[in-house]
């Protein structure tokens, strides 16, 4: 049996990284979530409320960023610096700047070297934007994943609910079709779907059917 690259792209809220850590723990993939790290510079940025317009600033703030990403027996981990951040780069407050953070070059420079170490040796499932365009353009596998925007927004609405994060249905509505306007029209590794990737809209599809749909397609890379 062969060890794949999968790549999985795709707009906020489609399902990436829920359909990701299912499939992942099934072929027993190493999942990386690249989003999760962009989230994370983002938090370190605002903490130490540091002018992303500043582009020295935010070079010696990555420098002293250390990320990582932890499977542990409670579920994926995010770190930055040693403290665990899971919880804290998912609030609105980080998910508002995140795209500007994210189109960095600078930052990208960084996170894309990160990400292409924690890939080597192949059996990895990363989800983002950019993965199958500018991070693993070799990866056997490429998956863009999408759903419409009512369907994203729902699903991340109802996260938030769950959470008690104070926010209406239509300011997600807002932060998803701002984000995904922002990741689409960056300069550098803008959202887009690979060439040779395969579209899978989801929107009414079940977590579950989705990662079975995706599971079947590496098999078929892997024999
Ligand atoms: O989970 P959600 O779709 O809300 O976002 P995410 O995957 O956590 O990614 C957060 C943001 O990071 C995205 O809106 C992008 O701006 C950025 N990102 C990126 O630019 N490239 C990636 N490979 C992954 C995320
Ligand atoms: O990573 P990304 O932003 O693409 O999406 P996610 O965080 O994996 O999914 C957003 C929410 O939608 C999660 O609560 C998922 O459980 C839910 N979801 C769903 O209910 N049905 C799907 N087919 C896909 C995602």
């Amino acid at each position: 049996m062969k060890l794949i690259s999968v790549a999985i792209d795709g707009p906020a809220g489609s399902g990436k990284s829920s359909v990701s850590k299912i499939v992942a723990s099934q072929v027993q993939y190493l999942y990386i979530d690249t989003g999760a790290m962009y989230r994370a510079v983002t938090l370190a940025l605002q903490e130490a409320q540091v002018d992303i317009c500043d582009e020295v600033a935010v070079e010696r703030m990555l420098a002293q960023s250390e990320i990582s990403l932890n499977r542990e027996a409670a579920g994926y981990k995010v770190y930055l610096n040693g403290r665990d951040v899971t919880t804290a780069i998912r609030t609105p407050i980080v998910s508002d700047q995140v795209s500007s953070v994210a189109a960095l070059g600078v930052v990208r420079r960084k996170m894309v070297e990160l990400q292409r170490q924690m890939a080597a040796g192949g059996g990895v499932i990363l989800d983002g934007r950019d993965i199958g365009t500018v991070v693993l353009p070799q990866a056997e596998l490429k998956i863009f994943l999408t759903a419409s925007v009512e369907a994203r927004a729902k699903r991340r609405f109802a996260e938030y609910q769950q959470q008690g994060e104070a926010i209406t249905l239509d300011a997600v509505i807002e932060n998803i079709k701002a984000r995904d306007y922002q990741d689409s029209h960056r300069e550098i590794a803008p959202l887009t779907c690979a060439d040779d990737a395969i579209i899978v809209d989801n929107s009414n599809l079940s977590l579950e059917e989705t990662a079975t749909y995706i599971i079947k397609l590496i098999k078929e890379k892997q024999a």
